[in-house]
């Protein structure tokens, strides 16, 4: 079966200043071995990417590294609101933090959250973290300041019935849901103790089976929010947050769809159609990936290609196998190997 390169619109690359973590080589070559051939990373980095220099600096490091098509967040920061004109011009989306989470970025003030609303250009989203009450706090900035926002990583069951009925009275609304909560629960999280620990945290089973009631509807994209961390973090003193997700998302929704929890047209829309038209992303032309949808493993207990080398997937069943991944004409990955170069520096 052949499926066009999927994309991701949210990844954390880890550039600059978390290089022990991944970096724009390891993370692209994780991409395209899951048959993810676009990729929109997160700016919440040491320093955060929140000024023009910053932005244009870890841009054209991401073209010079990458194995597949990377593109770069801004960040949204009180103290660089000025900038965000000029970082619209260049970026393809705003990412914006109304909750803590790992890193420095969090926009606290409703005069800020307001200025950040009104000063990111109308033709681009906002993405948001937002958690529980989160999610209507940002949907009341929309009254005073109308414009398109999208939702990262939804995992409640209030959270996308709002979501939902925010999308019925016609608001500019778009969201987004992650694999690791469609496929695990807070059971998991107790199983895989400091591993299964990341925000939004896994949530209960009632939460999963709603994001699954919505999966046909309210759902506009699947996103990894891939966010390695090195074991030793993971279990060491102060854990932060976050788990690896680019190598098992596209096996992961390709088992769903042999249960017949959603259709193949369906993953292709969330995985590739809709993410492309809500972040304008470019077309790529000659570029697609052959699946097996029969072949059936054991997801490994170590993903081959990113830096963090652990997964919360270990040993699940899998249906669905990425059998090769074309990009531009070019055979970048082979039965699991990827076979791309670039010119590192
Ligand atoms: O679990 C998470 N990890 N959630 C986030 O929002 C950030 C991410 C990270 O950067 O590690
Ligand atoms: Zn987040
Ligand atoms: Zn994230
Ligand atoms: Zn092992």
């Amino acid at each position: 079966m052949k499926l066009p390169g999927m994309v991701d619109v949210h990844v954390h690359l880890r550039v600059p200043g978390g290089e022990h973590k991944e970096d724009f080589r390891t993370g692209s070559a994780a991409a395209l071995a899951g048959g993810i051939t676009t990729v929109l990373a997160m700016p919440n980095t040491f320093p955060p990417i929140v000024t023009i220099d910053q932005l244009s600096v870890a841009q054209e490091t991401a073209n010079r590294q990458s194995l597949c098509d990377v593109f770069m967040y801004a960040g949204a920061s009180a103290e660089h609101l000025n900038e965000l004109p000029r970082l619209g011009e260049q970026a393809p989306a705003l990412k914006l933090y109304m909750d803590q989470t790992y890193g420095p970025l969090k926009t606290n003030g409703l005069e800020n959250l307001l200025r950040v609303f009104e000063s990111w250009p109308k033709n681009k989203v906002i993405c948001i973290h937002a958690e529980q009450e989160s999610i209507a706090a940002a949907l009341g900035l929309l009254n005073a300041a109308p414009r398109p926002i999208h939702f990262c990583h939804v995992s409640r069951k209030a959270e996308i019935e709002l979501i939902a009925a925010a999308k019925r009275q016609g608001l500019p609304v778009t969201c987004e849901v992650t694999p690791h909560h469609l496929f695990l629960t807070e059971q998991d999280a107790t199983r895989l103790g400091r591993l299964g620990d990341m925000r939004p945290t896994l949530a209960e089973q009632r939460d999963v089976d709603a994001l699954w009631e919505h999966i046909n509807t309210t759902i506009d994209c699947i996103a990894t929010d891939h966010a390695p961390h090195t074991l030793q973090e993971k279990q060491g003193e102060n854990p932060p947050p976050g788990v690896p997700g680019l190598e098992s998302s596209l096996p992961l929704m390709l088992t769903a769809a042999s249960q017949g929890r959603l259709s193949y047209e369906r993953l292709v829309e969330m995985m590739h159609f809709t993410p492309r038209r809500i972040f304008s992303l470019p077309a790529q032309p000659e570029t697609w990936v052959e699946i097996d949808p029969d072949s059936r493993y054991e997801f490994p207990d170590h993903p081959l290609y990113t830096k963090c080398g652990w997964t919360p997937f270990a040993g699940l069943a899998m249906q669905g196998r990425i059998r090769q991944v074309v990009l531009r004409g070019k055979t970048v990955v082979k039965d699991g190997v990827v076979l791309s170069d670039v010119n590192q520096d």
